[in-house]
């Protein structure tokens, strides 16, 4: 297909492409069922420039374009998902806001290093009884008697990377007297996760993307000065949302690889395994689920590089990212349920690898929004238009 890709972005993906096959493929089952974090591949990533892929060159990342970020992303979800959420926090949820939203001086001190996969970074909006409801939050920043700071308590839920990150973008309520309540308070900051007060739980247990090490963050008098402030006291939850848009695309392309990963690892094996004396591709059953996985996996994919492209054109893309992860990720947890089909007996067991595509898929309609909040958000758009 001619998605007309330019030179440049055809060759990041073929650079992906083989990265993902010979290096990240092999290993997926391992880091799967061990739960173990990718280390060497996270370094690998950072020496490729898949960390910081949409971030300048002149802060450390590779220069290119949000398209680009959904190729990568792609292919290396297509070969263990939970390498794909890693590499897609330190991008989109990570970097993508400090690069818009930080200082010359917080680009300096931690994009640089996030893009070039130093530092790993997460991002904590999600709490207890905030996930869905994101403005919600408990996690309160008090401002200093001094005024050179913040003092902040709370507990953060679900953070992705949390028990490896060296950096996190985290959201909470500021509190300055007299202040209005609500989205109008929450405020963004950059934390070093060493900060003092600052405290991880044990790996959350999955389902699926166990590679993934996500865990709770408690806050205990964090004191954060001034210029860790990410955008301005009360912008935070513009900042979580505008960020969320662009997580999105990353999450319909993560969904994109798992799916892919599940009609190819079926399709293989349908040429191959026989039953009533011929291969069980031979049978409609099996030809109908192939076909209705390929078509959803074509249409998922041109929507997501449509969010991409008008992310990169800098048009605000809320709906059509919302689109592109909620289509995608039902799209893949379909693919994977019939892959699972095709593969029978040999689908239920850890010896193939249909079974974790199964599990892993499930994530993309979950986090960062479910699908029943992107169907309000597009809900939202469309209304207003
Ligand atoms: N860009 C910029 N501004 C936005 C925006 C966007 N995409 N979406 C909303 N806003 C603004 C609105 O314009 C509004 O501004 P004003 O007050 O100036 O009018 C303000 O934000 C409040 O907007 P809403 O009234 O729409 O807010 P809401 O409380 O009704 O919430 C929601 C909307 C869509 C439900 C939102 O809460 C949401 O997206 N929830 C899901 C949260 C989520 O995705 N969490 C994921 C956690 S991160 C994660 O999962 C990471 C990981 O582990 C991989």
């Amino acid at each position: 297909m001619d998605l007309q890709l330019t030179e440049e972005q055809q060759m990041t993906q073929r650079l992906a492409a083989e990265f993902a096959k010979n290096e990240v493929l092999p290993k997926a089952a391992e880091i799967d069922q061990q739960h173990r974090h990718p280390k060497e591949l996270v370094a690998r990533m950072g020496e490729l420039g898949f960390l910081g892929i949409a971030i300048p060159e002149a802060y450390g990342g590779a220069g290119l374009d949000t398209v680009s970020y959904v190729l990568v992303l792609e292919e290396i979800s297509r070969a263990c998902a939970s390498t794909g959420v890693i590499m897609s926090v330190n991008n989109s949820l990570v970097c993508d806001p400090i690069c818009k939203f930080g200082t010359e001086e917080q680009k300096r001190r931690f994009l640089t290093p996030l893009a070039q996969g130093q530092l790993l970074g997460c991002f904590a909006l999600s709490e207890p009884e905030a996930g869905s409801d994101a403005a919600a939050q408990k996690t309160i920043a008090r401002p200093t008697a001094a005024g050179d700071g913040f003092v902040i308590n709370g507990v953060k839920n679900w953070i992705t990377n949390g028990p490896v990150a060296d950096v996190c973008v985290l959201f909470c309520m500021a509190d300055p007297p007299g202040r209005a309540q609500g989205h109008k308070a929450i405020t963004a900051f950059i934390l070093p996760m060493n900060t003092p007060g600052v405290r991880t739980g044990p790996p959350d247990k999955k389902l699926g993307i166990r590679g993934s090490q996500s865990c709770q963050i408690f806050l205990d008098d964090v004191f954060v000065p001034n210029d860790l402030l990410l955008g301005q006291v009360g912008q935070g939850f513009k900042v979580a949302m505008a960020t969320l848009d662009g997580g999105r695309i990353g999450i319909a392309a993560q969904a994109l690889g798992i799916g892919r990963a599940a009609f190819e690892d079926a399709g293989r094996y349908a040429l191959d395994r026989k039953t009533f004396g011929q291969p069980i591709a031979n049978h409609q059953s099996i030809q109908w689920k192939l076909a209705d996985m390929a078509t959803e996996i074509d249409a998922a994919r041109l929507l997501t590089l449509r969010a991409a492209t008008l992310k990169d054109r800098g048009v605000r893309h809320s709906k059509e990212a919302a689109m592109a992860k909620l289509f995608a990720s039902e799209a893949a947890n379909r693919a994977a349920k019939d892959g699972v089909q095709i593969f029978g007996g040999n689908g239920f067991v850890e010896d193939f690898p249909a079974e974790r595509h199964y599990r892993d898929a499930k994530i993309t309609e979950i986090y960062e929004g479910t699908s029943e909040i992107q169907r309000l958000v597009i809900a939202a758009a469309i209304l207003k238009e």
